[in-house]
């Protein structure tokens, strides 16, 4: 198998320090130490090796967010390929059932009977408001006794600020960080339950290298109509903006989760990373919303990207699919990581991804606490402390 992978062996001895306060601190500049950037899937690994490099996933429930679609389809066939049974979790919308029968036709073709077909499962989730995804997550806790897998894959780009999610804030930051928030959460219990058997869970976080774009998250813009947006180009250069933000105000979620599963509560089988998946330049991400943007424009942009930088949805789906099921991730204790596939030539002729670390801003710990406090806030007003405390995991994470 052709890896090219170089990761920071981890740290964990230090956590036996003096005091609480030392631990904490340690254990932050550990994670960050640790999210170096791995070329890991390059264009040798064929689809055969690929497939070997996962485990057998056959007894697994995995969910994987915006499955019907883009990369996230490709995510729910390969999983479901590996054995996971796969919970397809998006809005109910004839889209989607259109992408459920599609993962069902193809694992069809590929295996030669419907066998694989009916691990595919459809679950009903709206990230766009945050009560929604925490009912979302709750239900399936009900509805199911196991989870080893959960793929933050949906998003949403471009979207304009003419109108705000139900929680008041920009629709990128919403879909992209606040709804996985309270979906991830929601769902914690039944992850923590299931890793006391498997010793094995994974989280991904389906994220972009446009983070590195991303400026200090400003609250207050992100929390304001502006009526005519997304009429002119620089508010299409806006938009690409926020959703950089977007993706920054995730990966800090993702850091601060991590953090705190494992050093407030241990939980050091809940292996949590991110991901930017590739270039899959012919998905619908971002189309549709930016006036400015001609559908024709837009097309030969598209074309041009193809070409240049592009990667098959497919390939873009297999960094996350690593991360969520090859052993590499548990036998080398890779958790609050950030993985970027070299796979296109360009990738690979931008030395610069190389062993690279988080921007500083990504590193930016007052930063990353106050998303976490916004977060929260907004969690609680969206779904109420009383509800919220009715999970002990929930609970203790945002005390
Ligand atoms: N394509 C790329 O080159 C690229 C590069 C970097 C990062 N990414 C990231 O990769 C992920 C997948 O993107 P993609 O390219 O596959 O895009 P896509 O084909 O447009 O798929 C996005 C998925 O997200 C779902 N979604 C959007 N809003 C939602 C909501 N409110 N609730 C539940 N689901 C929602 C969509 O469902 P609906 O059908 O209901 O809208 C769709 O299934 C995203 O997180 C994106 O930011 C993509």
């Amino acid at each position: 198998m052709s890896l090219n992978v170089s990761l920071a062996t981890p740290f964990i001895s230090t956590l036996q320090l003096d005091t609480k306060k030392q631990a904490t601190a340690v254990l932050i500049a550990h994670d960050l130490q640790l999210e170096t950037y791995i070329h890991i899937l390059n264009e040798i690994m064929k689809e055969e090796e690929f497939l070997n490099s996962i485990e057998d996933l056959t007894g697994r429930v995995a969910i994987v967010t915006g499955g019907a679609k883009g990369i996230g389809l490709e995510t729910s066939v390969y999983l479901a390929l590996k054995g996971a049974t796969v919970y397809i979790a998006a809005r109910g919308s004839k889209g989607t059932y259109a992408g459920i029968e599609d993962v069902r036709n193809r694992l069809k073709s590929v295996v030669g009977d419907e066998s694989l077909g009916s691990k595919i499962k459809y679950h009903n989730l709206d990230l766009g408001s945050m009560q929604n995804a925490w009912n979302s997550a709750r239900e399936f806790a009900r509805i199911e006794s196991q989870l080893d897998i959960l793929v933050c894959n949906a998003g949403v780009s471009m979207t304009t600020m003419q109108e705000l999610s139900p929680d008041g804030f920009d629709t990128m930051f919403a879909v992209n960080h606040l709804g996985h928030f309270a979906f991830t959460t929601g769902l914690l219990d039944l992850i923590k339950q299931t890793s006391k058997t498997t010793q094995d869970s994974r989280i991904v976080f389906t994220n972009s290298n446009a983070y590195k774009l991303a400026s200090p998250l400003d609250y207050e813009k992100l929390t304001t109509l502006i009526p005519n947006d997304g009429q002119t180009f620089k508010d299409a250069s806006n938009a690409f903006k926020r959703y950089a933000d977007s993706k920054l105000a995730a990966l800090y979620g993702v850091l601060e989760l991590t953090h705190r599963l494992r050093q407030q509560f241990g939980l050091t089988n809940i292996y949590i990373n991110s991901c930017h998946p590739g270039n899959a330049i012919g998905t619908t991400l971002g189309a549709g919303h930016q006036k400015a943007v001609h559908p024709i424009l837009e097309k030969v942009v598209r074309a041009g990207l193809q070409v240049t930088i592009g990667n098959s949805t497919a390939d873009s789906a297999k960094t996350q699919v690593y991360l969520a099921g090859s052993r590499y991730i548990k036998d080398h204790d890779t958790y609050g990581a950030f993985w970027e596939p070299s796979f296109s030539w360009i990738a690979k002729a931008y030395k610069g991804c190389a062993g690279e670390e988080y921007t500083e801003l990504a590193r930016d710990e007052v930063e990353r606490k106050k998303l976490w406090d916004v977060t929260v806030e907004a969690f609680k007003k969206a779904v109420g402390e009383d509800e919220i405390g009715s999970v002990d995991i929930v609970k203790g994470l945002i005390a």
